[in-house]
């Protein structure tokens, strides 16, 4: 049998920067680009935008850490309730402006991640492989939707194909593969994962250091001149 990878690189640090960097582009992407978000408002499309940043922030970023404290079968509450607040928006903004709910193959795929995850508790043997399982199905989920945004928002000619704004979401796909790559290498590889459950000590030691970055990088993002956040051609 191949011998387990080893990872001799901060693989835990590289995690945070991509997730801050994944959620830095998401907010600028909605706030910047789409006009912000809303729970509540007669913009329906402020309400849709509420669902790619809170999926990308629970599903993603949470649930990853959650999937390297060990793998073990907890359901992680604040990715539970991203989770349904993120759908619940979706469904909100489509009920209100009359569209189909469940067509895609987007949705299925979110519905099947969802459903997974709610269910990851049952069989403890298999936590691990199902937890990894759930996450990629995550990964895939988001990349389909942030694919389906961009076709909806190029055909309605809304934006251009190569215009900035398609240039970001594309580049939020890449970063969301790469980012699930290192999460699943970082849980798969025995160091990280027994260090994380006898421990704790590996991913979580720089954690508070992590997440501080994480808000800078969000902050800066969000405050950055940067040309292509205020054109959509
Ligand atoms: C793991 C993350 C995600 C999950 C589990 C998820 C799940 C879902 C579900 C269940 C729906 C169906 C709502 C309905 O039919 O009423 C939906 C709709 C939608 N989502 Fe996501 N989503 C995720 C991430 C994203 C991201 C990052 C985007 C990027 C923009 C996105 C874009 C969309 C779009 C455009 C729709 C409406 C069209 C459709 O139903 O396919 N989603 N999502």
């Amino acid at each position: 049998m191949a011998s387990p990878p080893v990872v001799r690189f901060p693989i835990v640090f590289l995690i945070r920067l991509f997730g801050a960097a994944a959620a830095a582009m998401v907010i600028a992407w909605v706030v910047r680009f789409r006009g912000g978000m809303a729970l509540f408002s007669d913009n329906k499309d402020l309400i849709f935008n509420v669902h790619p940043v809170l999926m990308v922030i629970g599903f993603i970023l949470v649930y990853g850490e959650e999937l390297q404290e060990g793998g073990a079968p907890l359901c992680s509450v604040p990715c539970a309730l991203l989770g349904v607040v993120g759908v619940w928006a979706a469904i909100k903004f489509h009920n209100e402006k009359g569209i189909d709910n469940f067509y895609s193959l987007h949705s299925w795929l979110g519905l099947a991640s969802l459903i997974s995850f709610s269910i990851q508790g049952l069989p403890p043997s298999m936590a691990c492989v199902l937890g990894v399982y759930i996450y990629a199905l995550g990964i895939a989920t988001a990349v389909t939707g942030i694919l389906e945004k961009a076709t909806f928002l190029q055909s309605n000619r809304e934006i251009s194909r190569y215009s900035s704004e398609a240039f970001l979401v594309n580049l939020l796909g890449i970063l969301l593969v790469v980012l699930g790559g290192f999460v699943v290498l970082a849980v798969i590889t025995p160091r990280l994962a027994r260090a994380a459950r006898h421990s704790g000590t590996v991913p979580t030691r720089h954690r508070q250091l992590h997440f501080l970055l994480f808000a800078g990088i969000i902050l800066m993002v969000d405050q950055f001149p940067i040309p292509m956040i205020s054109s959509s051609t």
